[in-house]
């Protein structure tokens, strides 16, 4: 029997490869080369399933390219705001996506930015590097106690509920969040999380700020001049959601004119070309969209995919179907 084709468009953990080649027709890119829409285009054409990341754009245009064979999208990666769903849906083409398996690596990518920002650790590493450290002083490079401070979670999914585990069990953190709906009783119990009614609440109590809300057009923006403008000066904003969740020009602004105290991002608006006057500022450390990147989450996304490819193929429902 054929074989069901596949295309795969970046470089997947040599393991997971490994098997895709066993099990299917598949075309991987070994060269890792970030591909045109046109490609993607010309991927819909010609195999059965596309399995795009969290980098590669598919909007409508390219979805509704005639004449496509593409029956799947299974995506690797949790967040799906680079596909356009509505488009999938009315061209019947399945998508999945892989959640569950990079919520404890995320988490602590969030932990790693929140500490850096309160601790001042990117700076530091750059003061030792530029031969720029003069020895140790009383007063040198003081910052903020990460220890028995307040969390404020926006969203409050398996990753946020990960993060406030690590805070609170861990670090002595006060927990508040923000979701449309409560949280599970055990967990908030667990946690000792007080629920705020709003946004603005938790933004406003926080000694850091962590956002853990889908991207996408109804969270575009939603930390804007006037939410920033809320955060207590001595404040942190951590970013491992989606970039477009962040006015960028407004952080740029609060941080530069010290409105907040820091920020630690991973992810960005028009990822991978960074605003470049955040690199201009001490006050921010900036981390490449490392949120999942160990080998074994990678590893285990990875099967997440194989796993919904392979029930597609034998007819039965995927198990992270999104439409
Ligand atoms: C995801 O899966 O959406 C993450 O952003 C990838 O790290």
């Amino acid at each position: 029997m054929r074989k069901p084709k596949v295309f795969i468009t970046r470089k997947w953990p040599a393991s997971v490869e490994a098997t895709l080649t066993a099990l299917y027709d598949v075309t991987l890119n070994e060269m890792d080369r970030p591909l045109t829409a046109d490609e993607f285009k010309t991927a819909l054409q010609e195999y059965d399933a596309v399995c795009p990341t969290v980098c590669d754009t598919f909007p409508a245009d390219v979805i509704n390219v005639t004449n496509k064979r593409c029956k799947i999208l299974g995506n690797f990666g949790v967040g799906y705001n680079h596909i356009d769903i509505n488009a999938a849906k009315q061209q019947g083409i399945i998508v999945t996506n892989t959640p569950g398996v990079l919520t404890e690596s995320t988490a602590d990518i969030a932990m790693t930015l929140l500490l850096m920002s309160a601790r001042r650790g990117a700076e530091g590493d750059r003061i030792v590097r530029a031969q720029q450290w003069h020895g140790w002083c009383p007063t040198h490079m003081l910052s903020t106690d990460v220890t028995g401070a307040t969390l404020g979670l926006i969203g409050f999914g398996r990753i946020a509920q990960a993060m406030a585990r690590k805070a609170h069990h861990g670090f002595g953190m006060h927990i508040l969040y923000y979701n449309p709906s409560p949280a599970n009783a055990d967990t908030v119990a667990n946690l000792n999380a007080v629920r705020c009614d709003s946004v603005d609440e938790v933004i406003s109590r926080a000694d850091f700020v962590s956002l853990h809300c889908p991207g996408g057009a109804e969270t575009k923006h939603l930390i804007n001049a006037a939410r920033l403008n809320l955060m207590k000066p001595s404040a942190h904003l951590i970013n491992t959601a989606r970039g477009d969740v962040v006015d960028s020009q407004a952080l740029i602004d609060a941080l530069r004119n010290k409105q907040i105290a820091g920020a630690g991002l991973d992810v960005y608006e028009n990822e991978p070309d960074i605003h470049a006057d955040f690199l201009k500022l001490d006050n921010v450390t900036l981390l490449p969209h490392l949120g999942s990147a160990t080998l074994n989450t990678r590893t285990a996304m990875g099967e997440k995919v194989l796993a919904n490819l392979a029930a597609f193929f034998n007819g039965k429902e995927p198990m992270d179907r999104i439409v």
